[in-house]
């Protein structure tokens, strides 16, 4: 997949269906000359290759010399892989290294190129695994005595290129990093929109899509966590692609921190592309001999449009991110107790929810926040992981799902410490920014200094007392403020600038240890609800809560575009008691992810018990091989128009399950819904009608929904399976 031809200088990584061509020109920089479909030869990229007009005039000192770059090389135009910083090509590196006399110029150069078996592993941090192969390719910069490796790494069957850099310093002094990003891309091509998904609590990515103007665009957070503002996927769509046409490029990055996505439309046309950690407030010391490795990023090359990409995204997350040892291949059907009791209950009203989950086909009981220290609001406990004996009891309580033979989780939110607790009082400088006059708080919470090892010691002693005396089988692990103060007194002044990075190294090295001490205890992620919705922490967490936004209203669109980067196998999904749709609507909409509830059960009536277990009997059915391992397609945008729809695929194309769902309330009227996917030749029949087609049929004439009436927030939920 993977060579180098020495006499060409060019370096080609092609799975026969992408293609990706880097030219190390005669300067040593390393020039993207293609991105694409696979190619059937690479021999020839002169014609891709700007070799045309003037090229940038250098002075060489010591010869007292004035010459032009060789092979055409115009520095501030050409797309590189990595640009220098502080020379004439001012588009911005990914790569800013101040050397030990304090200039900021980085120019890394060629040295060599080597292919290397299956991915790259950068240390401390969530990243790719599998059959791929990577180029390595050293850079140097002499004069700054520091070194780099690019790594590209492609893989079979899979229309991705994974990207990083390692940082090492070579030379006799330490220098500093104040820039460290992932990748640069150049495009030749700028008629691109930029789609990108910004939000807030209970509004997760909303679906913004700009075309690309000149200058700077740029999608990033800064708030210590991937955040729900801005998430760290995003892809670029051509001005004329649609769901399944035309050129689609889907971006991600294996990272939860501080993320900084940017393109440049830049004065001589083409983008350019830089994606990383955020630089801002960065700056990491290197001393002697040491290495920095910088996160993973991911793109997704489509060339039949959106869903292509977003395909291509899910088949590489489940193949090559999310790869367990655990259980945690089904994901079953979960109870969780917040928005039924909140932090308001005690062993009866528990073992009685329990009883009711039971009826609703609940597999997973979860207790949510409140079970632990003094916690029984939101203002204290918070460090104290100690089970509060007088509110709960824990063991009666497992006791009570095992014989149910229902599974049982809780709720921890690990980097947080209430500065009511024991915790804080007897380690004030565990919390973030501890040492200023005044510290921010949000949710009556501070954040712990997870860039203090001593600090996450102690939750991890912590959660491990308690993982040994309760061997649950599920952990939410919450995270519900952003980072405000990022001073850490447990750093130099002159480390001041890790501390953003060092949190996230911090969370992952926790997760790393319990996930691999219990293999069998399945963590979901969560973050005020989809706060945290990233790459990295799919790596340890198979699923991760959404939104605390479970009415369709909102959730419609929230759970869509969260489907655009991410599987809906991770996306977890809840029937709750919002009033606006039936619980069955709810329970359709969370069909499409992971299924569970968040209510009171108590109050549920027998008819929605049983309408609600039949539900969950549809997820048991068909959840595994049609929505987690089927292919999913995007039939209705709800940004779009009135109407949601989506259709999933098994891959032995038997079986096919269809949502759609409208917003507002539409009147009869003459709609059909063609459908994707299915294999012409084969007869299915679906459940709206009880008809049997053919996939030709349904892909040209579709589903018939004309004689349906439809309220609001009403859905229709097709099954659609293979005739013998
Ligand atoms: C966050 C989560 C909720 C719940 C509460 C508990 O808001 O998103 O699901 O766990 O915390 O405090």
């Amino acid at each position: 997949m993977i060579s180098y031809n020495k006499a060409l200088r060019l370096l080609t990584l092609d799975n026969k269906r992408i293609g990706y061509a880097v030219y190390v020109n005669d300067a040593g920089y390393l020039e993207t000359v293609y991105f694409g479909k696979h190619l059937a030869s690479y021999a020839d990229f002169s014609c891709i290759r700007d070799g045309k007009g003037y090229a940038t005039p250098v002075y060489d000192a010591a010869a007292g010399e004035e010459y032009f770059y060789a092979d055409g090389f115009k520095a501030d135009v050409a797309p590189l892989e990595i640009s220098p910083h502080g020379v004439w090509d001012k588009r911005g590196a990914p790569v800013i290294v101040r050397g030990a006399n304090g200039s900021f110029e980085t120019d890394l150069r060629f040295v060599s190129v080597r292919r290397i078996g299956g991915c790259h592993v950068p240390e401390g941090l969530p990243h790719v695994h599998g059959e791929g192969e990577t180029a390595d390719i050293t850079l140097e910069d002499k004069q700054l005595g520091v070194r780099a490796h690019l790594y590209l790494t492609i893989f079979p069957g899979q229309d991705v290129i994974v990207k990083s850099f390692r940082i090492e310093n070579k030379g006799k002094k330490a220098v500093r990093l104040v820039r460290a990003m992932s990748m640069q891309l150049g495009l030749p091509r700028s008629d691109y929109d930029l789609v990108h998904f910004c939000g807030r609590w209970a509004k997760e990515r909303d679906y913004c899509c700009n075309r690309i103007h000149d200058g700077v665009q740029e999608v990033s957070s800064n708030l210590g966590r991937s955040s729900a503002e801005e998430n760290p996927f995003v892809y670029l769509k051509a001005a004329d692609a649609t769901w399944d046409y035309g050129e689609v490029i889907g971006f991600n990055l294996i990272y939860s921190g501080n993320f900084r996505f940017r393109v440049l439309h830049g004065t001589y046309g083409g983008l350019h592309i830089l994606y990383g950690m955020n630089d801002e407030d960065f700056e990491w010391t290197l001393a002697p001999g040491a290495a920095f490795e910088t996160p993973q990023a991911v793109i997704a090359y489509s060339a039949a449009g959106v869903d292509a990409m977003s395909q291509a995204f899910h088949r590489f997350i489940r193949e090559n991110l999310m790869t367990y040892a655990g259980n945690c291949d089904y994901k079953p059907v979960l109870f969780n107790s917040w928005e039924g009791c909140y932090f308001d209950f005690d062993t009866q009203l528990i073992l009685s929810y329990i009883d009711d989950a039971c009826k609703l086909g609940t597999e997973l009981f979860v207790l949510d926040d409140g079970w632990f220290g003094a916690r029984n609001s939101d203002r204290a406990g918070l460090g104290d992981w100690t089970v509060n004996r007088e509110k709960i009891d824990l063991h009666r309580v497992m006791a009570h799902c095992r014989e149910r033979g229902v599974k049982f989780g809780i709720w921890f939110e690990p980097e947080m410490v209430n500065y009511d607790s024991d915790l804080f009082r007897a380690r004030p400088a565990f919390a973030l920014g501890w040492g200023r006059k005044e510290l921010t708080v949000g949710r009556h919470q501070f954040h712990l200094d997870f860039a203090n090892g001593d600090a996450v010691e102690e939750i991890y002693r912590q959660m491990k007392a308690f993982l040994d005396e309760y061997p649950v089988d599920y952990i939410k692990w919450d995270y519900n403020r952003t980072v405000a103060e990022h001073v850490s007194a447990a750093l130099p002044p002159e480390r001041q600038g890790e501390v953003y990075h060092r949190l996230v190294l911090g969370y992952y090295s926790l997760l790393a240890r319990l996930t691999s001490e219990y293999p069998h205890t399945m963590f979901e992620g969560c973050a005020s609800g989809g706060g945290r919705f990233d790459l990295g922490t799919l790596c340890y967490c198979p699923q991760i809560w959404c939104s605390d936004e479970s009415d369709p209203a909102q959730r419609i669109d929230i759970q869509f575009n969260t489907s655009l980067g991410y599987p809906l196998s991770c996306i977890g999904s809840h029937v709750n008691d919002s009033p606006v749709a039936s619980y069955s609507a709810k329970a359709a909409l969370a069909l499409f992810g992971t299924y569970g509830y968040e209510m009171n059960p108590n109050k549920l009536t027998e008819g929605e018990m049983a309408e609600l277990a039949a539900m969950a009997q549809v997820y048991r059915d068909y959840h595994r091989d049609v929505i987690e391992a089927g292919t999913l397609y995007h039939l209705r945008a709800p940004f779009a128009g009135n109407e949601m729809c989506m259709q999933c695929v098994s891959q032995d194309r038997r079986a096919s399950l269809v949502l759609f769902m409208n917003k507002l309330k539409t009147p009869d009227k003459f709609r059909f819904l063609p459908l994707k996917g299915l294999d012409e030749k084969k007869r299915y029949r679906n459940t709206l009608d009880g008809a049997v087609h053919t996939g030709e049929y349904y892909a040209n004439v579709g589903l018939n929904l004309s004689q349906l009436w439809m309220d609001e927030f009403s859905y229709r939920l097709i099954i659609l399976t293979e005739e013998a």
